[in-house]
C-alpha cells in the first residue's frame, strides 16, 4: 500500500497501544458528497483541473496533545473561510458553507481515529472530462483527505535558502493570494533549483525585485529587535501562521511588528530570518545565499517565538484555546 511521500512513521504516539498499519488507499476521504475510502476517490485524466491547473486547495493541521488525549484542529474555520475565497476566485460552485466544511473534516478526522499530528487538504476543482478551458458551465468537484504529518523541514537546525532566480507570480497573472493549484508549478520551479544546487528551500522576490515569500511559506525578519514581514501586496499567500505569529510576537513576547517592503539586501544583514507556514511551522533560516544570519544559528526571538507558537498550537496555552477546534 502506497505511503504518502514526506509522511514520516509518526505513528508511535502512546507506546501502550497497538497501533494499526496505515495506509492512504483506506483513509477514509470526503469525496462528492459522501465518505469513501480514498481508492474509490478517483477522477479523470480529461479532467480540466489535471489539465489546466484549475483548482484550489488548503493545508490545515490537527495536533495530538497526548497530555489531554485530544487532537485540536489548527485555525479550521479560518482555513475554510480562505479556501472558500480561492474558490470564488475560480468560480467554483461550492456546495457546503463553512460551518459543514468543519463538520465534515471533523467527521473524517474521527472517522480515521486519529491520535497523532495529522494535516487535511481539502481539494476542490473543475472537473468531470473536458478539454475546454474555462471556468464556468464545467462540473465543480471536491475532494477532503487526510493523514499523518510530522516535520515537513527541519525545524531545528536552521534552513540554508538561496534567493530564487524564479520571481513570485504576480496577483495581476494568478491571483496570489488564492491557493490556487497551476500556481505552485511557481514554487516547485523555485524549491526544484534550490535542492539541486545545495539549499534547503528558495526565497521569491517579486517581479519588481522586493522579497514575496518562501515556496510555500511567509517569510519574517528581526532586525533591532522588530519583526518584518512584506506586506499582503507583495504578492504574498495571506497566510494563516503569518497572522497567528503576528499575534504571539505581540501579545506573548511583546515585539513591534513592522509589515513593509523588504529588500533583497536586508536578508544578508538581518539579525534572524525565519518562515512561518501550516508545513513549515515556525522555521528558522540561518543561511542566505550562501551568508551566515547572526549568528549563523537559530536565533533567540525565533526560538522562544517558535515554541510560543507551539504551545499555542498543541492547546498547552489557554490564552490561545480559540485557535483550536477538539476533534473528538
Ligand atoms: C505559497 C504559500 N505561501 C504561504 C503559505 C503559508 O500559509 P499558511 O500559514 O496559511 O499555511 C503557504 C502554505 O500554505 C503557501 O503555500
Amino acid at each position: 500500500m502506497a505511503q504518502l511521500q514526506d509522511t514520516p512513521s509518526t505513528a508511535a504516539t502512546e507506546d501502550s497501544v497497538p497501533l494499526k498499519t496505515w495506509s492512504l488507499e483506506d483513509s477514509l476521504v470526503f469525496f462528492n458528497g459522501r465518505i469513501c475510502p480514498m481508492r474509490e476517490a478517483t477522477v479523470s485524466v480529461a479532467a480540466p483541473a489535471l489539465n489546466y491547473g484549475t483548482g484550489c486547495f488548503e493545508g490545515i493541521r490537527a495536533y495530538w496533545n497526548p497530555d489531554a488525549g485530544q487532537l485540536y484542529a489548527l485555525k479550521l474555520r479560518e482555513h475554510y473561510e480562505r479556501f472558500t475565497q480561492s474558490c470564488r476566485m475560480l468560480k467554483i460552485d461550492l456546495p457546503h458553507s463553512v460551518d459543514e466544511l468543519c463538520d465534515v473534516t471533523l467527521e473524517i478526522l474521527r472517522r480515521n481515529e486519529y491520535r497523532e499530528d495529522v494535516y487535511i487538504r481539502p481539494l476542490a476543482f473543475k472537473g468531470g472530462a473536458s478539454i475546454k478551458l474555462r471556468l464556468r458551465g464545467v462540473p465543480d468537484e471536491f475532494a477532503i483527505f487526510t493523514f499523518p504529518f510530522g516535520n515537513y523541514v527541519d525545524i531545528s537546525a536552521g534552513l540554508s535558502v538561496q534567493v530564487s532566480s524564479w520571481r513570485r507570480i504576480s496577483d495581476n497573472a494568478i491571483p496570489a493570494r488564492s491557493k490556487v493549484t497551476g500556481a505552485y508549478i511557481n514554487s516547485a520551479l523555485a524549491v526544484d533549483d534550490a535542492l539541486e544546487a545545495g539549499f534547503d528551500e528558495a526565497i521569491f522576490l517579486t517581479a519588481d525585485g522586493h522579497v514575496s515569500e518562501g515556496s510555500s511559506c511567509n517569510v519574517f525578519l528581526v532586525r533591532d529587535g522588530k519583526l518584518i514581514t512584506p506586506p499582503v501586496t507583495a504578492d504574498i499567500l495571506e497566510g494563516i501562521t503569518r497572522l497567528a505569529v503576528m499575534q504571539v510576537a505581540r501579545d506573548t513576547l511583546g515585539l513591534e511588528v513592522v509589515e513593509r517592503d523588504v529588500d533583497r539586501t536586508e536578508l544578508y544583514v538581518a539579525h534572524e530570518i525565519f518562515f512561518c507556514g501550516t508545513g513549515v511551522q515556525v522555521s528558522p533560516v540561518t543561511k542566505v545565499d550562501g551568508r551566515a544570519v547572526g549568528t549563523g544559528r537559530p536565533g533567540d526571538l525565533t526560538t522562544r517565538l517558535q515554541q510560543a507558537y507551539f504551545e499555542a498550537a498543541r492547546g498547552s496555552d489557554p490564552r490561545y484555546a480559540d485557535w483550536l477546534t477538539p476533534v473528538y
